[in-house]
């Protein structure tokens, strides 16, 4: 199968799974990490083939989802895969993307080592950024039952992977332990250039929402 029909049938494969899923991590998310991963890779030497797997599985088996388990979501991509006899060489490069893909807390460093990993990345944390990534973040606060916001909880700069996976902090404390943070933490240029502007409108929903919660607008 050539690399073209890999990618075509796995985009319907993971439409298929992910349709219609409630916490922001659905089959829109995917599509709009894929398109922005592919404009990234334009900047970028890289091969493509293995950017587009990579955005298109990288969210199948999040461990968010199964119970804090990192290698669910390799073990998942590895699986499709398989049943489309890709390279692989180029299986093993995506299921380690995909395994080291997920922000895992503020004091965490990320570990992406290629850079078709780093373009994944810089596009699905984008897609955490701006008014997407505003919209996604109540979505998923509301999905586990989340408090949107209590002044009397102050967020946590999680030094460890255990300490933000167990975390349940509020919706709004996310923006300061995690979706703030993201701007300095993009790998290529482009990416970075298109993150401080959304890291810009978050800062003004941010002002916006303590100014209406304290009344003064
Ligand atoms: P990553 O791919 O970096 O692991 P996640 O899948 O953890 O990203 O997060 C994707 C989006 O889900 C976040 O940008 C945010 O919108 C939402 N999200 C994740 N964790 C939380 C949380 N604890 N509270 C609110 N939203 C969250
Ligand atoms: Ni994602």
């Amino acid at each position: 199968m050539d690399n073209d029909e890999a990618i075509e049938r796995t985009a319907a494969h993971v439409r298929e799974l992910m349709q219609g899923e409630s916490s922001g991590h659905d089959w829109w998310h995917v599509y709009r990490v894929w398109q922005t991963a592919k404009m990234i890779a334009r900047h970028e030497q890289a091969e493509l083939v293995v950017v587009e797997l990579a955005a298109l599985l990288h969210d199948i088996a999040d461990w968010k989802f199964h119970a804090g388990d990192t290698t669910a979501g390799p073990r998942a991509a590895r699986a499709w895969l398989m049943t489309l006899d890709v390279a692989e060489e180029t299986t093993t490069h995506v299921c380690r993307i995909i395994q080291d893909l997920s922000f895992k807390g503020a004091g965490v460093a990320d570990m992406m080592v290629s850079r078709e990993g780093m373009i994944v990345q810089d596009a699905d944390r984008l897609d955490a950024l701006g008014a997407i990534g505003i919209a996604r973040t109540f979505a998923y606060g509301g999905h586990m039952r989340r408090t949107m916001y209590d002044p009397e909880v102050e967020p946590q700069p999680h030094a460890d992977f255990e300490a933000y996976k167990t975390s349940n902090g509020t919706t709004i404390n996310h923006f300061y332990e995690k979706l703030l943070l993201l701007k300095d933490r993009m790998h290529t240029d482009t990416a970075r250039h298109m993150a401080r502007e959304r890291h810009q409108f978050m800062l003004q929903f941010l002002e916006r929402f303590f100014a209406e919660w304290e009344g003064t607008i």
